[in-house]
């Protein structure tokens, strides 16, 4: 069966200070419902990772995650991060393709093949984000554009390389807007992104890919969105830089 995730994507967000903080909270929250079996992976900015992986120890349902990497191992490129320096502290998962780094760092979906080689290679499990803006929406080309992302950037790997992908459908007019997916487009989007993994690697690796939805949610729509039989959990942008309402939305995946 597939895992229940929910993944905090703090993007530019807090000082050093306000992370240890609001790490602190979120475990001392999240750590009394031993009952739950949801993976939930902080992404805080890469610099306080080395940081805050103290404040994780024991706490095997919390993982920490990067919000990018490159995709070389090394090299001159400066003021970059790769994954096997993710792997050397620790780290467990990494987002890859997310639509800001599409749009503000121009990241293709071949470059982005290429990342997703590098983390997997390093033992990172890539939450690969998708999403169509709303232009594409609006003019019914969006199932073929989100199609076309897995295909170009994940559809190269082998289905035990595939196994350890993590998609998170994020739709561009839902982030940070406050406009979220209705819990049926999300459904929608997630049983196509389903069929197409399945129509490359068969019905049984798709069944056991956790796909997320991301843009918006938030403790007051999380439930009916995870409820959706093709949600399998949440990439969470604002609504994971407060710890009561970052803890609300991982109870939410029930
Ligand atoms: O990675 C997270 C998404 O971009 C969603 O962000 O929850 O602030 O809309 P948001």
């Amino acid at each position: 069966m597939r895992k229940k995730i929910v993944a905090g994507n703090w993007k530019m967000n807090k000082t050093l200070d306000e992370a240890v903080a609001l790490v602190s909270e979120v475990v001392n929250m999240i750590k009394d419902e031993v009952t739950s079996d949801v993976q939930v992976v902080l992404c805080p900015p890469a610099l306080y990772l080395t940081t805050l992986k103290p404040y994780l120890e024991g706490q095997s349902r919390i993982a920490l995650g990067a919000q990018n990497c490159h995709e070389k191992a090394s090299g001159a490129y400066t003021g970059e991060i790769s994954a096997p320096m993710l792997k050397s502290i620790n780290v467990s998962h990494v987002i890859l393709g997310h639509s800001e780094r599409r749009q503000y760092f121009g990241e293709t979906n071949a470059q982005l093949a290429a990342k997703v080689d590098s983390a997997l290679a390093s033992g990172l499990t890539p939450i690969f984000c998708c999403g169509e803006s709303l232009e594409q929406r609006e003019s019914e080309v969006h199932l073929d554009f989100v199609r076309t992302q897995l295909t170009e950037s994940l559809f190269h790997l082998s289905p035990e390389q595939f196994a350890n992908i993590v998609i998170a459908y994020e739709p561009i007019w839902a982030i940070g807007t406050g406009l979220t997916a209705t819990s049926a487009q999300a459904q929608e989007m997630h049983e196509i992104l389903r069929q197409h993994i399945a129509s490359h690697y068969g019905q049984e690796v798709a069944d056991n890919t956790s796909i997320l939805y991301g843009g918006s949610a938030n403790e007051k729509n999380a439930e009916e969105l995870f409820a959706q039989p093709d949600v399998d959990g949440g990439l969470i942008g604002g609504a994971s830089l407060k710890s009561r309402e970052f803890t609300i939305v991982v109870k939410a995946n029930k």
